[in-house]
């Protein structure tokens, strides 16, 4: 007995130790420093320069990060090129506003998939970018240098923006590349990142919804798995390999590099590597910033949440157009509140906040009386202190005002568009496209929700006027039918009938819609009460967070720190390895076709598996897609990932493709805030799906022809 607890002990603290290396997103400029010793002694079969390199191509010139014209430098997703003419991959749910945007009645492509027979039939796709990082260059010591002594805080963050702006355009001046400064180790350190940033992608294909989001929101952040997360996309550029705006004479990108394709198999053990775009962690907070989200935070938001997934189901249910309406909004809804939900649980099953108070107990005697660091934690609880009260009404202001009901939101977008005088054409295709995919009914269900919610759970002085006046005597059904029988923004008809009617003074009139009375009030709040003072915290949280992670670096100089996610390009390195979730429960590493037929249930629409794949399955006409006789369909491995990373390309010791990452576990999804090796997995679709899919589902062999598959 007494051994056996040894041993348990032993085999934990080893465990511990070797796990603890999975942890971190790692900056591809430095691996060669901190980390390829480790990734070569863990598997890894390349080097350093493989990985990241200026002079020579490597495999960064082949990760793609996906963004919008307006924002390119936030990746919402990542994607990897597979053939030197162009080809990306990335996740189903990464290019589903795309398939969603080309998809009607008739050409319903998120219900029957998509795939272009040829070029010619690839689909444009206006405002999406896709970046590919040239190179990476440390500026802090050029931002420090330029920083003076003793001004305040708002001045110190405008003076950082000017030079960051400067260097930018310096070390971009006459390219056609573009330079990004971001905060690393909580602005301790400063990275340039230079891009090239691509303007005209594609879509070449993608599967049935049933495929691509086979589960749906049920099986959304669990495993096992089953859903074959894919979609294809090319890039084109200009006549000299450029990045160009569209124009139908525009050619398929020939990339630096692309990935080759791995048809080796896998095993648990193996190693990974995810290399994409991670876009926000949290890893340093206090035990008071855990608390708040834990407690304040997220439980309010994922109450609002509830109460409009409630109403935005059970419209999809009642209705096939509603189901196309509202699936992309529904599923963004749904995304998060799941999320924190995972959060709450795994921050309270590893009693992070209990942990963290212990750490803070060692830090505060270290610091002794070091006069710079002795006051951090006492600042960080009085500042979380006097932001409690205002992240919850900023949490109401966001969820249940601005992006509560749509029409509030909505008019404020209209209200901008006639005041800097838009063209009436241009916000008339801006129209067509929101109510292209507008129920007033769902709306007005949504918008009822939404102020009882806020009336109900919030103290007086942060309920905007209008919301208050809303819960009137009359109640809160009375105001809202009555706001969208008067409002011009109820449906594409009234809008279009105000706009015509009103061509000069429609801006003033819109003053007194009852919709955008509603936003205005939320936003006067806002701006008076709330954002002044958040603003201020933050920026005394920035210099806060920045000494507060100074000091934990100093305070462990045996540990080496990795820099959270800001959307940068990251190493996440790790292995292919099941979980035990609970007491006498333990999860496979990964799962097969078999399982999605175990699923198959066509009442659900979530696990309607398409006639055409139980058809394959009853021939288990697999060909060559396959492992111990089943075709693989999606794998779990250790590799510290988050939202960003989706599409990334998970790729074993020889830098190949095995899989693209698309999801985590939902009982380690708290890695965002504290990272638990035992628990915490990223969620990958295997590439022989995908590659099966295409070539017995799409018959799509033509883009396979464009891969180059290898045995290793
Ligand atoms: N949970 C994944 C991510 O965070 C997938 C989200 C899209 N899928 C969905 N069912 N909502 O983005
Ligand atoms: N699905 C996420 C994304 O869109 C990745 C999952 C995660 O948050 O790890 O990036």
């Amino acid at each position: 007995m007494k051994q056996r607890t040894l041993l348990l002990i032993l085999v934990f603290l080893l465990g511990g130790m070797i796990c603890r290396a999975d942890e971190g997103m790692w900056i591809p400029m430095l691996l060669k420093k901190y980390n390829i010793e480790e990734m070569q002694r863990q598997g890894f079969k390349l080097t350093a320069e493989d990985i990241y390199a200026v002079n020579q191509a490597s495999l960064k010139d082949a990760v793609v990060g996906l963004g919008y014209e307006e924002m390119p430098f936030f990746h919402f997703c990542t994607g990897e090129l597979v053939s030197k003419e162009g080809l990306v991959i990335t996740n189903h749910h990464c290019a589903f506003d795309m398939i969603q945007s080309h998809s009607s009645l008739e050409h319903n492509y998120l219900r029957d998939g998509f795939w272009a027979k040829n070029r010619e039939e690839e689909l444009i796709n206006p405002g999406i970018t896709a970046s590919i990082l040239v190179r990476m260059e440390d500026v802090t010591d050029k931002i420090n240098a330029g920083l003076k002594e003793g001004i305040s805080l708002s001045e110190q963050k405008q003076k950082i923006a000017e030079i960051c702006q400067q260097l930018e355009t310096e070390a971009t001046e006459g390219t056609e590349l573009k330079a990004n400064i971001k905060p690393y180790f909580n602005g301790n350190q400063y990275l340039m990142s230079v891009f090239r940033i691509f303007k005209d992608v594609r879509l070449v294909g993608a599967p049935p919804s049933a495929i691509g989001k086979f589960g749906g929101d049920t099986d959304n952040w669990m495993w096992p798995r089953h859903t074959g997360d894919f979609s294809v996309l090319r890039i084109y550029a200009g006549s000299r390999n450029e990045p160009a705006s569209y124009a139908p004479e525009n050619k398929p990108y020939q990339p630096e590099s692309f990935f080759k394709i791995s048809m080796k198999g896998l095993n648990e053990g193996d190693f990974t590597m995810v290399f994409g775009y991670p876009g926000t962690t949290n890893e340093y907070l206090t035990s008071y910033a855990i608390e708040q989200i834990q407690e304040v935070e997220n439980p309010h938001k994922i109450a609002i949440r509830t109460a409009k997934l409630n109403v935005i189901n059970a419209a999809m249910e009642s209705d096939e157009l509603l189901r196309i309406k509202y699936a992309s909004k529904a599923a963004g809804v749904a995304n998060a509140w799941k999320k924190w939900q995972g959060e709450i649980k795994g921050l309270k099953r590893f009693r992070t906040v209990a942990k963290k108070q212990e750490e803070e107990k060692a830090f505060r005697q270290w610091a002794g009386t070091q006069e710079e660091y002795a006051t951090l934690l006492e600042k960080y609880k009085h500042l979380y202190g006097q932001r409690k009260d205002l992240v919850l009404a900023a949490a109401y202001v966001n969820e249940a005002g601005k992006k509560g009901a749509e029409i509030v939101g909505w008019s404020a977008n209209i209200a901008r568009l006639l005041k800097d005088s838009a063209e009436k054409e241009q916000i008339l295709i801006y129209a067509d496209e929101y109510y292209k995919d507008y129920d007033r009914n769902t709306d007005k269900k949504i918008l009822s929700e939404m102020l009882r919610l806020y009336n109900r759970n919030l103290a007086p002085e942060w309920i905007p006027e209008e919301v208050r006046k809303a819960a009137g005597k009359k109640g809160i059904d009375v105001y809202v039918d009555k706001l969208f029988e008067t409002s011009v923004l109820a449906d594409r008809e009234t809008f279009v009938q105000f706009l015509e009617n009103n061509r000069l003074k429609a801006y003033k009139k819109l003053q007194k819609d009852p919709a955008y009375r509603l936003y205005v009030s939320i936003d006067q709040l806002y701006k008076k009460q709330i954002q002044p003072e958040l603003t201020r915290i933050g920026n005394e949280m920035t210099v806060l967070n920045q000494n507060w992670l100074a000091a934990l670096m100093k305070m462990h100089p045996e540990r080496t720190f990795y820099a959270d996610a800001n959307s940068t390009l990251r190493v996440a390195y790790g292995k292919i390895q099941g979980y035990a979730p609970s007491d006498a429960v333990g999860y496979e590493y990964y799962t097969t076709l078999k399982g999605i037929m175990e699923k198959d249930n066509p009442e659900i629409y979530d696990y309607n598996v398409p006639d055409k794949l139980r058809e394959i399955y009853r021939n288990r006409d697999f060909g060559p897609y396959t492992q111990d006789g089943e075709v693989p369909v999606c794998f779990i491995a250790t590799n510290h990932t988050t939202g960003g990373n989706s599409g990334s390309p998970v790729l074993n010791a020889e830098g190949h493709l095995i899989g693209l990452n698309f999801d985590r576990a939902w009982d380690g999804v708290m890695s965002d805030l504290q990272y638990a090796p035992e628990i915490c997995r990223n969620i990958a679709v295997d590439i022989r799906y995908v590659l099966f899919i295409m070539d017995k589902l799409a018959g799509a062999h033509h883009l396979i022809g464009e891969m180059l598959l290898v045995d290793e």
